[in-house]
């Protein structure tokens, strides 16, 4: 016999121990174990052996051929592993994969420049409930059981005393009801009405703002919406305060700016009047401030509140309202920076 079973076993160890992949495994396998295999041939031969040394011989060549057969279904295991962890593995030569970057909504950005300008100001951000009590949407703000505002044409009603707010203005008295003048507040929000065409979307956002202390004026409200005006659009953006109604303010405005299309000549977006309406305000009504518990005597202040959407149609260009909620990608990606 030409090697001793001990070498054939260590031989095939070693083999299988080095073994690339599946392949190479089964080829050690059938070298050894297989018919015409070493280790097969070796055991038919041990019938030529001295009787003395058979059992002996035999014995080392089953053993062989066990410790063999380990090693294999070892080899396959390693090599499995092996194949496994390179899936996983970064290949860092392929050329990078472009991000898919996303940009913050036009009414995001808008309202954001909004609330900048008048956090540069002074002014706090506060923020109320989008589902609303009757109380303080319309009653704390002075707006009577008739008043129009509160049709169901208007209005979603939720129950009898719980509404979707109609405006942000409700913020007002919920912020003076928890803190005393001085208040410098803007409230950015959701606010929704029952209306829908070109220039009216059943959700649309509004910035409310209220400013509360002692000795303020008309002057300062129209110190602080220039400013804001100037701001927004630029310094020839000319504003106009119109005389109006609210019932939470007295006396009341509403504020035009100069055309920012055809700067007054008169053009379709202002109808041919040169002006565009774009905030109401005014100077908080007494009975608001009765209904906080402020003293009346001490306090006085402003109020203004503007939609969002129309200020971002003005300033980009955008002539149907609903283009911002139907999430068309083409239209969104242009206000990319
Ligand atoms: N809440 C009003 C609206 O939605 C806007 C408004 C007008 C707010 C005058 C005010 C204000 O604070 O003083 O039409």
């Amino acid at each position: 016999m030409e090697n001793s079973i001990e070498q054939i076993q260590d031989d095939g160890l070693a083999e299988l121990e080095t073994a690339a992949d599946g392949d190479a495994v089964n080829e050690i396998t059938v070298k050894y174990l297989g018919r015409k295999g070493i280790v097969t041939r070796f055991l038919r031969n041990i019938s030529q052996l001295p009787p003395e040394e058979r059992p002996a011989a035999g014995k080392q060549a089953n053993l062989a051929k066990k410790a063999l057969e380990k090693a294999a279904s070892r080899a396959l295991e390693r090599i499995a592993a092996l194949e496994a962890a390179a899936v996983d593995q970064l290949d860092v030569s392929l050329p990078g994969r472009p991000t898919n970057q996303g940009t913050l909504h036009p009414v995001t950005r808008i309202t954001n420049e909004i609330c900048g300008i008048f956090a540069r100001l002074g002014f706090d951000i506060a923020e109320g409930p989008e589902i609303e009590t009757d109380y303080y949407n319309f009653e704390a703000l002075n707006i009577p059981k008739n008043h129009p505002a509160r049709d169901m044409q208007d209005t979603f009603y939720i129950s009898d005393n719980v509404v979707l707010r109609t405006h942000t203005s409700p913020t007002q008295p919920r912020v003076m009801e928890k803190q005393q003048p001085p208040v410098r507040i803007v409230a950015p929000g959701k606010v929704y009405r029952c209306d829908s065409d070109l220039t009216h979307t059943p959700m649309f956002h509004q910035v409310e703002g209220l400013l509360v202390d002692r000795n303020i004026s008309f002057g300062d409200l129209k110190g602080v919406l220039t400013t804001f005006v100037h701001q927004m659009f630029d310094k020839q953006t000319s504003l106009r305060f119109r005389p109006s109604f609210f019932p939470f303010t007295e006396p009341s405005a509403e504020v035009d700016i100069l055309c920012v299309m055809c700067r007054g000549k008169g053009c379709r977006v202002c109808s041919r009047t040169g002006w565009l309406e774009v905030l109401g305000s005014g100077m908080v009504h007494p009975a608001v401030f009765e209904n906080v518990g402020y003293d009346t005597s001490k306090y006085t202040g402003f109020a203004f509140g503007m939609g969002v959407e129309r200020i971002a149609m003005l300033k980009y260009g955008v002539d149907d309202i609903r283009k911002f909620f139907e999430n068309d990608l083409r239209f969104l990606r242009q206000f990319r920076t």
